[in-house]
């Protein structure tokens, strides 16, 4: 099994209570059991973190790259706003996959931008806890191909 971080960053913790028209109606602890499930089926061992604070999410990524092979990391408010995650990303060496729930390209216009982007393998955005599933099914594809004689 190839083992891979779903990074959650801020306000995450409150999915199914916040915003339920915007992030849906699944908790965080919810999404998190379907997706060690899913990544059971692809051959992929998942551990989960959230963080609300900029310092853990860097913490967090500075420690996978002793251990996973991939992250999943959807940086919440910090997407549009923080330098130092994207520095982190860049500095780890792992492939990284930004994540949101919703689109944000169909919000306010200060969600148009990332931070983060230029840093990770690829961005999806707008399928809800959904994203999450197609951003595993990307690591798994990534992981194979990167292991491939
Ligand atoms: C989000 C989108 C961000 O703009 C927002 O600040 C979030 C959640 C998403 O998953 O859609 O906290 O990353």
């Amino acid at each position: 099994m190839n083992p891979i971080l779903i990074l959650h960053g801020p306000n995450l913790n409150l999915l199914g209570e916040r915003e339920p028209q915007v992030y849906g109606n699944l908790s965080l602890a919810e999404i998190d059991r379907r997706l060690k499930a899913l990544g059971g089926e692809l051959g992929l061992e998942v551990r989960t973190f959230q963080s609300n604070s900029e310092g853990g999410l860097i913490d967090a990524l500075h420690d996978a790259r002793r251990w996973a092979k991939g992250v999943a990391f959807n940086p919440g408010g910090y997407t549009h706003t923080s330098v130092a995650l994207r520095d982190a990303i860049s500095a780890i060496g792992l492939p990284v996959v930004e994540v949101h729930l919703s689109n944000v390209h169909a919000r306010e216009d200060f969600r148009r931008h990332s931070f983060i982007a230029p840093a990770c393998v690829g961005s999806i955005s707008g399928f809800g806890w959904r994203s999450y599933v197609l951003a595993l099914h990307a690591l798994a594809g990534l992981i194979s191909d990167s292991t491939k004689p």
